[in-house]
């Protein structure tokens, strides 16, 4: 962690969990998610928040596009990882080591993004927490990934439900009254590694009023 990272209560609870999961190697392929560079390109940069950002593509991507990045992660292992590939780059980014759970609630940023979650639903606030990081006017992407394998889940200990889903944030920002730009179920080019089985994006793009 660099001097920007930050202490949390989270990182403590499954934050051990994703470091036993990003284990030894690179988890991921370095690259920035294809549905990213689509959904983003066209934006005028500004202050943008990675949720669960992991090692760092994204975020990198981000600030070489011009934002202002903040990336977040439970898993200290992976934004170590991340914070290498910043200074290999050459691009500042704030790194902060907590779960959403912690984001203190007057931080909020012209785009939240959110690739892939794995946000446990717990008493439902993390969702008020997600919009709440949404400055007014700004904009929130998640994409989460279409037809999970219920039985490939099991078989990883975990239960789909429960987790902040694709449905349970387009629900939330319907009701919250925000202007929702794309819903969307997109094909994605094959990628390596742990997310190899997953073909098909569900976008949601959705602009706070
Ligand atoms: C499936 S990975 C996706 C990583 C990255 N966004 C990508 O597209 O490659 C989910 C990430 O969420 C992080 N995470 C899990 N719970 C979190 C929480 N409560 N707050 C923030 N990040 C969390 C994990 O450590 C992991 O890096």
């Amino acid at each position: 962690m660099d001097q920007h990272g930050h202490g949390g209560g989270h990182e403590h609870g499954h934050g051990h969990e994703w470091d036993d999961r990003y284990g030894e190697e690179p988890m991921w392929s370095g690259r920035p998610n294809e549905g990213l560079v689509r959904e983003v390109s066209g934006m005028p940069p500004g202050t943008v928040l990675d949720v669960g950002c992991g090692e760092g593509a994204d975020a990198l991507w981000l600030a070489q596009q011009g934002w202002r990045v903040t990336g977040l992660d439970v898993s200290g292992r992976a934004l170590a990882r991340a914070a290498d590939a910043a200074s290999a780059a050459g691009v500042s980014i704030e790194w902060r080591h907590h779960g959403l759970e912690d984001l203190p609630s007057d931080a909020t940023y012209d785009l939240v993004s959110l690739f892939y979650p794995a946000l446990l639903r717990g008493d439902g606030s993390i969702v008020a927490t997600l919009l709440g990081a949404v400055a007014p006017g700004g904009t929130l992407l998640a994409v989460h990934h279409a037809y999970v394998d219920r039985e490939r889940a099991a078989e990883h200990g975990f239960d789909p439900d429960d987790y902040v889903g694709h449905d349970d944030l387009v629900a939330a920002v319907t009701a919250a009254g925000w202007t929702v730009e794309q819903v969307a179920e997109v094909e994605r080019a094959p990628v390596e590694g742990p997310g190899a089985h997953h073909h098909t994006d569900q976008v949601l793009r959705a602009r706070r009023g």
